[in-house]
C-alpha cells in the first residue's frame, strides 16, 4: 500500500519544511518559538506582546531594550529584541530604560563647556560596560575619553548610529550618561554650522539626500554625514 506522502507529495515537504521550535523565557513565563524569529516576533506570535515595549521594531528607536541570559552559563548581555533571534534555553528579562531630559546645545562646543554641561563627563573609571551594552557597537568607552580630550569631532562620527537606547547609560554605575553627552555633542556642533535648516537646504535637495539614504552604502551614509557635519552643506 502506498504511504499518504507518496500519494501527497506535498504533505512530505510541508512536515519536512515545519520551523524547528525552541524553548525560551520572557520575564520568567515559558515561551514557545520557531528557530528565526526574534524575540519580539515570538512574542507576537504567541500573544504576549505586551511584555516587551516595541516601537519600530527595525532596530531604530531603542524602545525594546532586554537582558538576555542563557540556562547554561553563554554569556549574554543586553539586545534589542526586535533584531535578536531565538536560541534554545534563552532568558529574556525586559530591561526598559527611562529617557532622561535632554540639556540644551551650545554653539562652538569643546570640553569646557561639556563639562559644564554634564559635570558627570570625569566620573568615568573605565570599567567598559557601556561599549558591551550597546547593542550598535558604538566605541562608548573610547568615546567617553574623546569627549575629555574634547576631540569633539570624532565624538559625533561615534554617535552617529546611537539609537538612544540608554543601555550605555543604565549599565554605567558612575552615571556618566554618555549617550546624552554624545547627543549634546552632535546638536552643538551641529547648531554651529549655518544654514541647517530644510528650509535653507531646499526640498530638491533633501529629495536628493532622500535619494542617498535609500541607495547608498552604509560606509556612504557616514562619509555624508562626517562631510554634512563639517562643512554643513549638502552636495
Ligand atoms: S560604563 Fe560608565 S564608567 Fe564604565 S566606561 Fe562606560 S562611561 Fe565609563
Ligand atoms: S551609545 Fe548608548 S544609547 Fe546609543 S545605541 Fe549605544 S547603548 Fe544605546
Ligand atoms: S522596537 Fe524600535 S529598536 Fe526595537
Amino acid at each position: 500500500m502506498l504511504s499518504t506522502t507518496k500519494i501527497f507529495p506535498i504533505l512530505k515537504m510541508k512536515k519536512e519544511h515545519k520551523p524547528e521550535r525552541v524553548n525560551i523565557t520572557v520575564a520568567g513565563k515559558p515561551v514557545q518559538a520557531s528557530v528565526g524569529q526574534t524575540i519580539v516576533h515570538a512574542l507576537w506570535a504567541e500573544g504576549m506582546a505586551s511584555e516587551v515595549a516595541t516601537g519600530c521594531v527595525g532596530g531604530v528607536c531603542g524602545a525594546c531594550t532586554v537582558s538576555v541570559r542563557y540556562a547554561d552559563g553563554k554569556k549574554g548581555g543586553t539586545e534589542l529584541a526586535c533584531l535578536h533571534p531565538v536560541e534554545e534555553d534563552m532568558q529574556v528579562y525586559p530591561f526598559p530604560v527611562d529617557p532622561l531630559p535632554t540639556k540644551p546645545p551650545v554653539a562652538d562646543p569643546d570640553a569646557t563647556k561639556l563639562r559644564q554641561a554634564y559635570p558627570t563627563l570625569d566620573r568615568c573609571t573605565k570599567c567598559e560596560s557601556c561599549t558591551y551594552a550597546c547593542p550598535m557597537d558604538i566605541p562608548v568607552m573610547d568615546s567617553v575619553l574623546r569627549m575629555q580630550k574634547g576631540e569633539l569631532e570624532q565624538v559625533a562620527q561615534d554617535f552617529t548610529t546611537c539609537i538612544h537606547c540608554g543601555l550605555c547609560r543604565a549599565v554605567c554605575e558612575d552615571k556618566v550618561e554618555p549617550h546624552q553627552m554624545g547627543m549634546w555633542v552632535r546638536r552643538s556642533l551641529g547648531q554651529s554650522l549655518p544654514n541647517l535648516t530644510l528650509e535653507a537646504a531646499g526640498q530638491a535637495l533633501a529629495d536628493l539626500e532622500w535619494d542617498h539614504l535609500m541607495t547608498g552604502t552604509m560606509e556612504e551614509r557616514l562619509q555624508r554625514a562626517r562631510e554634512f557635519r563639517v562643512t554643513g552643506s549638502l552636495k
